[in-house]
């Protein structure tokens, strides 16, 4: 069977990864996986990073790091990323990489040669973080995309005739209707196009950190020139291009759908085949960005609930192609009712009858064939949303069959059957629970590949699921015999409230984790940085006592967590919850005096009750460690 190759944007380098990025990373490993399952071979995909213009330069130079250093960094961060969720990712494509170069000064060679190239020169007003130019803006305007302030910039160029291109472009989206997805994405460019389009500067002389084009110093490559043919250099040589389905946000729709069907155009090379851009990810209803602080990041999340539970909830709960909300609350809510409930339960449950029954052994088919023809319209449904990336469609109609089964099981009652020694009905019952189980486990396996995996090795098969195809989800397929192992839970329950803190916890020390590494100091650091001083009174409104422990205990379900009673000369001791476990064991800081900023607002940590806050110098990577005193210093006493 055929190649499929797709791709996901290839991200900058001037942010650590957050859950937008994880979002369009995740949708491209579950379509690897469902292209695989149709019999595409091979299936490649392809990420990377964008790592040259001036936004990174100047991230880097805040950062007190050289480009190279620090896009090697976080680069690094973004692989490590995908490999931590384990994302199936074929080709990692660097935009600094010597070998993508080269596919760039190719295509600008055979833009050039096919006249489609000038130079020009240009005086007007330039987005930096865009990297665009703003061709209608007055000086001091703010930029229309990002309403950040445009600069002023006067540079010879290299453009590209873009303008060339309108008709062409207009009649390649009408005889290729399905190019651009979803409908109403395609109409937006459509009408861009249509306003005329102008010619497209593609190099600069303004930046150093960029690919110099040949012979032709001081220009280097402007970023979406050089960033839009990772798709080619990610697999420059293997015969895989032209990729079959660029999948992007939308906000880069247009980089993808206007310049670069003409630049391939006017290289003689051959165009994708589709792209989708799918909606924005919002956190809260809100739009997600640094500096509003809601940032999310997908570590925490795995680490707490799994990875599958992130990825159900990205691809059920958001329509792809359309906005959609992240929250915790929800997130913990779909996990519970369709994982740990629906799938989980189903799965656990018809294991577990059949080692009661039948010896762990799948007892003689064919099963019921009005479930039999249920599997199949579900099978139909699920195929042919995922065809189209309906994932929450594909999964409705799972989660539909996966009711019309516990329907079944409570309507036979396999239980009574049992009690009454029908044994032939029994069989009947859970071979075709089981077959069903086979079917269900195998339509998510794009979705949720790790837990589904699991139970696919519980139902006793040898081979990975990996290797399933769509033929084998026919009814039947299931052996009579087959030896099933022990079932053990693949959801485990979660506490929302416990849960939903765990995350927080996790995202709070990985935000720092994150600052840490791109060289930005931490909020309060920060904070206290843009005010300068404070005065006195300022200062004399924390009010520090010098406490002594009388007890510290582990906090259950927070390995970070110690509850410790300090006396600070009141009639009852302080309720106090730290984060020290990881530096101080309980019995070490009995008796011990410490420093307590006394009038915090209380607040509660895992239930627990704290009334106020111990001092420590926090390291960055390291263990806090306990402010304290040389001399012997009375409980109570206040620091001035
Ligand atoms: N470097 C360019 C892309 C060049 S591709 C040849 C770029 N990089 S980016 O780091 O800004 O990544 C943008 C992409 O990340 C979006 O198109 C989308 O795929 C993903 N997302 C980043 N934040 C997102 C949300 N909040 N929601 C959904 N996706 C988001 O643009």
């Amino acid at each position: 069977m055929s190649k499929y190759y797709l791709t996901t944007p290839i991200y900058y380098v001037n942010a650590a990864p957050h859950i937008g990025h994880t979002y369009t990373t995740i949708a491209a490993d579950a379509i690897k996986r469902l292209k695989r399952m149709q019999g595409f071979e091979p299936v490649i995909l392809t990420t990377g990073t964008d790592e040259h213009g001036q936004k990174i330069e100047r991230a880097a130079a805040a950062a007190n790091k050289s480009p190279q250093k620090f896009t090697d960094l976080i680069s690094n961060e973004f692989r490590q990323q995908w490999k931590a969720l384990d994302l199936q990712i074929d080709r990692f494509q660097r935009t600094t990489d010597p070998k993508h170069a080269k596919v760039v000064q190719d295509l600008f060679d055979r833009c050039v040669k096919s006249g489609y190239v000038y130079k020009g020169s240009y005086t007007g007003q330039y987005c930096v973080f865009d990297e665009l130019y703003v061709n209608e803006a007055k000086p001091g305007d703010p930029c229309p995309d990002c309403g950040r302030p445009t600069e002023t910039v006067t540079e010879e160029n290299f453009y590209f005739k873009l303008s060339a291109f309108g008709d062409r472009l207009l009649k390649f989206y009408e005889d290729q209707p399905d190019f651009i997805q979803p409908e109403s994405r395609r109409n937006e460019v459509i009408a861009f196009v249509k306003q005329g389009l102008k010619d497209v500067s593609i190099s600069r002389t303004t930046i150093k950190w960029g690919i110099p084009v040949a012979n032709e110093a001081p220009h280097v490559f402007y970023v979406w020139f050089d960033a839009l043919s990772t798709y080619m250099s990610a697999v420059e040589g293997e015969g895989l291009w032209p990729a079959d389905l660029h999948l992007i946000g939308k906000e880069i729709l247009r980089f993808h759908a206007v310049y670069w069907p003409a630049f391939l155009w006017a290289a003689d090379l051959p165009l994708p085949k589709k792209l989708f851009a799918h909606g924005w990810l919002l956190f809260e209803n809100d739009k997600m960005s640094k500096s509003k602080g809601n940032m999310v990041r997908a570590t925490p999340i795995k680490e707490a609930l799994g990875a599958d539970a992130l990825r159900y909830y990205l691809l059920r709960e958001v329509v792809f192609g359309q906005d959609g909300n992240f929250s915790y609350d929800a997130l913990v809510q779909r996990y519970n009712s369709d994982l740990a409930n629906g799938l989980g339960n189903l799965s656990s449950r018809t294991l577990a009858l059949i080692h009661q029954n039948f010896g762990g052994k799948i007892p003689a088919g064919p099963g019921d064939s009005a479930i039999a023809e249920a599997s199949k319209a579900a099978v139909d449904a699920a195929l042919s949303a995922y065809e189209r990336l309906e994932f929450s469609k594909a999964l409705e109609a799972i989660w539909g069959f996966i009711g019309v089964l516990d329907r079944f099981i409570v309507e036979r009652a396999p239980w009574n059957l049992a009690k009454s020694g029908d044994t032939a009905k029994l069989a009947d019952t859970l071979y075709t629970a089981a077959e069903a189980l086979r079917i269900v486990t195998a339509l998510v396996y794009p979705v949720i590949p790790e837990s589904a995996a699991k139970i696919w090795d519980q139902l006793g098969f040898r081979t990975p699921l990996d290797a399933i195809r769509t033929a084998d989800l026919a009814w039947g397929k299931l052996a009579e015999g087959q030896e099933i192992e022990p079932a053990t839970g693949v959801f485990p329950r979660a506490d929302t409230k416990l849960m939903i803190e765990k995350m927080k916890e996790g995202e709070a020390a990985e935000l720092v984790r994150q600052q840490t590494l791109m060289g930005v100091a931490p909020p309060p650091l920060a904070a206290a940085q843009h005010s300068s001083h404070i005065s006195i009174d300022d200062f004399i409104k924390v009010d520090l006592r010098v406490g002594e422990v009388k007890s510290a205990a582990a906090v259950k379900g927070a390995d970070k967590l110690l509850h410790l009673q300090v006396d600070i000369g009141e009639p009852q001791p302080r309720s106090i919850v730290a984060g020290i476990a990881l530096a101080y064991k309980p019995e070490a800081l009995v008796g011990r005096k410490v420093v307590i900023v006394a009038n915090l607002a209380p607040r509660k940590l895992r239930g627990l009750e704290s009334q106020g806050m111990i001092v420590a110098a926090s390291l960055e990577g390291g263990n806090p460690v306990l402010a304290s005193f040389l001399e012997d210093v009375p409980v109570g006493a206040r620091l001035k």
